[in-house]
């Protein structure tokens, strides 16, 4: 085995405390006593060298060495981060490294419970599964072998919702789960409704799956039909106008049910043949076929902007370098992954999916002094998505000369064009826990506090503060505890005195910024990513439905591939407050 060394006068890792304790409490390998049995820069040691192994499947010469090098200089320079399970269990006996998973649920007894054990092996390997119950005849059908009654998929959603809380996630986080049902279900009208008590299935998000003949119902205040699975009859009709302003008002309540644009996810099905896209992962923007499983990274953008004289601007060359290493690293993952059952190996080996996305977006905006909410921003997130698309397709054109395009290439959508190795290049994954790592904002989220109240220990509160707004605060000669305690209580800096103007531009928090922007910044990202985005659209508690409808019909038009919004206060347990000492 080959092993990375660190190179005389090598800068320390930029990693910061905090970062340090997620990595120790959750992904540091441990001896039995729970004590580590490595140190932070051993886990990217062992990462790099255990993906760099994959490069020996093409070429038993291959400089091993010098890839895991690469990647280890990526990975601890925080330019790039794969998904937590690639850092939790690369080079461990477990070996599972992907993040998103889709398992068919089909109509019948064995199948179900088939899909909650496959499901369970997922979860203790760090995975999230997303399933689709759109196949699951509908409550109150027949059941032919016993003549009974069927439950219907809202409450075989509850049975694995529990299995689910049985099984502790990679040993410290529960498994996630995303369950949907297209809107021409019989039963959708209870779905939508089935977290309204958001104590219920709480280990799953949901959404509902929208297709067009229903939005053309929609706009045009008419009937569509209900159709059984099981039979292929239609069953009834709701008034699509009703449901719709039913998923609306769920979702301005609690901030579920998500919606999926399906006849999007198929349009950009890379292998149709392979049958329909029917579910995404968890968080919603991993597409996948069933039993599909993919693997995603993360660019770290923050990373790759230099100072000139005039400002903050893209460093584009390093930036190509980085998406380079990055679709290499994503490639081998799926070389040297350890999948959880045969068919999610051979189904993900046949169209090689990978992920690869941004965190810090809006932190580099700031540096770069461009309001998230400005046409400069979206023009900025369209042109960085661009150039991320354009050169991982380009770098994974030519991994596909060196190691073969993916093996269902030739009934693909890229078959009349260059062969590829992977059959997705991108995704905009949530990367809640690798921001913290990297210390950055997460995926192309605003920043969602400039400043908050840590309660450390006996009641004494530290004021939590973003090093890029106190660095601009001291250089303007303003900074100071009582103007950072000013901005805890309103949670902005919008209406804060003494803060010039052009700075309270730029500094904008997720509440400062529109919904319609949201949805702007969103379809900017999405118009260049072969996957989906994760982004929540951010609502005032004061927010109305029409205005919730409004950005549900703004995201379709607009082109993105599914909506999650949140109100803010909606949620008794909602984890970040603003303007609120806790
Ligand atoms: O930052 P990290 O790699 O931990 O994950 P993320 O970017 O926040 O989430 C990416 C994907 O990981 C999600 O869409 C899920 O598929 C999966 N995930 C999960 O299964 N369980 C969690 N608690 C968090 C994420």
């Amino acid at each position: 085995l080959v092993s990375v060394k660190k190179k005389e006068g090598e800068k320390r890792m930029p990693i910061s405390e905090n970062a340090k304790a997620v990595l120790e409490r959750r992904y540091l390998a441990k001896d039995e006593a729970g004590n580590p049995t490595e140190t932070v820069d051993g886990l990217f040691r062992r990462v790099a060298n255990a993906i760099a192994e994959g490069d020996r499947h093409f070429d038993p010469k291959a400089d091993v060495v010098a890839t895991a090098r690469a990647f280890y200089d990526m990975m601890t320079n925080l330019d790039f981060l794969p998904n937590s399970p690639t850092l939790m269990n690369a080079g461990r006996p477990l070996g599972q490294l992907s993040a998103c998973f889709v398992l068919p649920v089909a109509d019948s007894m064995e199948d179900i419970f088939d899909a909650i054990k496959n499901a369970a092996l997922i979860h203790k390997s760090g995975g999230g599964t997303g399933f689709s119950f759109s196949r699951l005849r509908p409550k109150g059908s027949t059941v032919n072998s016993t003549g009974g009654v069927a439950s219907g998929p809202i409450s075989f959603m509850k049975v694995f919702n529990s299995a689910t809380e049985a099984v502790k996630q990679g040993g410290t986080r529960r498994g996630a789960n995303m369950g949907i049902l297209r809107v021409d279900h019989p039963d959708i009208m209870e779905f939508i409704t089935c977290k309204n008590d958001t104590a219920e299935i709480t280990n799953f998000n949901i959404s509902v799956g929208i297709t067009e003949t229903f939005m053309e119902a929609v706009s045009a205040n008419g009937m569509y039909d209900l159709v059984d699975p099981a039979t292929g009859r239609v069953t009834g009709q709701l008034n699509a106008r009703e449901v719709f302003d039913a998923i609306v008002q769920s979702a301005w309540q609690t901030g579920e049910p998500g919606i999926i644009f399906l006849d999007r996810l198929n349009r950009d099905n890379a292998v149709p043949g392979q049958g329909e896209i029917e579910s995404t992962n968890p968080c919603g923007e991993q597409p996948l076929l069933p039993y599909e499983s993919c693997n995603l990274g993360s660019i770290n953008l923050v990373n790759h902007i230099t100072r000139t004289v005039a400002g903050w601007v893209l460093d584009r060359a390093k930036l190509e370098r980085t998406i380079r290493t990055a679709v290499h690293f994503l490639d081998n993952v799926i070389e040297v992954n350890q999948y959880p059952l045969p068919e999610i190996d051979r189904m993900t080996r046949s169209t090689r999916k990978i992920g690869l996305g941004v965190m810090g977006f809006a932190d580099m905006l700031l540096y770069m002094g461009v309001p998230y909410n400005s046409e400069e921003g979206v023009a900025l997130a369209a042109e960085i998505m661009d150039t991320i698309n354009t050169i991982g397709h380009q770098e994974s054109q030519r991994l596909a000369e060196e190691r073969g395009a993916f093996p269902l290439f030739d009934q693909s959508i890229y078959r009349d064009g260059p062969p590829i190795r992977n059959a997705t290049v991108t995704t905009i994954a949530p990367t809640g826990t690798l921001s913290i790592i990297a210390g950055v904002s997460s995926g192309v989220e605003p920043v969602f506090a400039y400043a908050y109240i840590r309660n450390v220990m006996d009641n004494t509160h530290l004021i939590e503060t973003n090093q890029i707004l106190k660095d601009k605060l001291v250089e303007a000669g303003i900074y100071s505890e009582e103007l950072m305690r000013k901005i805890v209580e309103q949670g902005s800096l919008a209406h804060v005195e003494g803060i010039p103007e052009e700075i309270k531009r730029v500094f904008v928090c997720a509440h400062d910024v529109s919904p319609i922007w949201h949805v702007r910044m969103q379809a900017a990202f999405q118009q260049y990513t072969d996957n989906a985005v994760s982004k929540t659209v951010n609502f005032p508690n004061s927010a109305t439905k029409a205005e919730v409808a409004e950005v549900y019909r703004l995201a379709y038009t607009l082109g993105c591939k599914g909506t999650t919004i949140y109100r803010d206060g909606s949620r008794n347990e909602q984890v970040l407050n603003i303007g609120k000492v806790n």
